[in-house]
């Protein structure tokens, strides 16, 4: 850590608790520990005999957590990624149930306000994006090789960008004349793509969608959203609760589409003479849907766009 230590806002923290209620002696696994807020907020709820297990990605995350809890023997942290929620519990010999399970998913504040880092266009930096430094392909990387159709298709779908094809020409000009290898240099080539009136009309900066498109492939988000939600939900206790906060929609579609199938259960047969018990799901909806107030929105224009979705394992 350098000089700075950057903060992270908790988005939702209130309905996120409300829809987890950790009680005495629960075990909590929050997926992305972050800078805490949720893991300190779990803690706060819970007495001696209670546990938290945190993941993140980020050995910076998990640095920060070591130095900030070191007084805390009830967390226990460990960098990872959440699609190995089963293989971590194993190695650290931890219960193999949890009572409640929470992702926030998405990059924290602090690791968009470190240049060094790669995620920002506001500050230049070099262009990494990757949430564990240490494994995959940077951003320049995996930009040198890309083909031009791959490229379009990831900026338009994981973006939403309708200017895909302008920007991903772009970008594959430049990265063919030059070493693509700075954030505030693709910022400028996203927005030297883009048509003046399209700039003029838009609320948020040129570059922020394609900018999440390039840092959600690097990252492999939605794979590992995929893989991490499925773990959980075969990793919680009848009565365990898992709390999903989205920033995206085609995270927030993932979720919602999954909590409905667990929620109904898989379609049967007309028909077939099943009792009432049966044809339900193994979960119930404890926040189906749940945004930000305009005061939280006020005071953390990050929590614009989050989404809480949360179910109970009923059987
Ligand atoms: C929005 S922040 C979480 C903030 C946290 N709730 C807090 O209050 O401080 C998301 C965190 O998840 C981590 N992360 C993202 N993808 C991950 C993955 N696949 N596995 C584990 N951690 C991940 C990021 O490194 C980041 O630290």
């Amino acid at each position: 850590m350098g000089a700075v230590d950057y903060e992270h806002k908790p988005v939702l923290i209130d309905e996120v608790m409300k829809s987890l209620h950790p009680r005495d002696g629960d075990f909590v696994i929050d997926c992305t520990f972050g800078r805490g807020g949720y893991s300190a907020a779990i803690l706060q709820e819970l007495d001696e005999n209670g546990r938290v297990l945190a993941l993140d990605a980020d050995p910076d995350a998990i640095a920060h957590g070591e130095r900030a809890f070191e007084n805390e023997p009830r967390l226990v942290l460990a960098h990872s990624n959440y699609d190995r929620i089963v293989e971590t519990l194993k190695e650290l010999e931890m219960p193999a149930k949890a009572d409640g399970i929470v992702f926030d998913l998405g990059v924290s504040s602090p690791q968009l306000d470190d240049a060094t880092r790669g995620f920002s266009f506001r500050n230049d930096g070099p262009l990494d994006m990757r949430m564990n430094p240490q494994a995959g392909q940077s951003a320049t990387e995996w930009l040198s090789a890309v083909s031009l159709k791959d490229l379009t298709r990831i900026i338009s779908v994981l973006g939403e960008e309708r200017m895909a094809s302008r920007i991903a020409r772009r970008i594959v000009e430049s990265r063919d004349a030059a070493v693509l290898d700075s954030t505030a240099r693709l910022a400028e080539i996203v927005y030297q793509a883009m048509p003046e009136k399209e700039k003029r009309q838009r609320k948020i900066h040129p570059a922020t969608k394609t900018f999440q498109a390039i840092r959600m492939h690097v990252n492999q988000e939605l794979e590992h959203l995929s893989a991490g939600l499925d773990a959980a939900l075969d990793t919680l206790v009848v009565g365990g609760v898992l709390a999903v906060v989205s920033f995206h929609s085609l995270e927030d579609r993932m979720v919602k589409q999954l909590f409905r199938r667990s929620v109904l259960g898989d379609e049967v047969p007309d028909r077939l003479p099943l009792k009432e018990v049966d044809m339900g799901g193994n979960y119930e909806y404890v926040a189906k849907l749940v945004k930000p107030s305009e005061e939280e929105t006020a005071r953390n224009p990050r929590a614009r766009s989050a989404r809480l979705r949360a179910i109970k394992r009923i059987r």
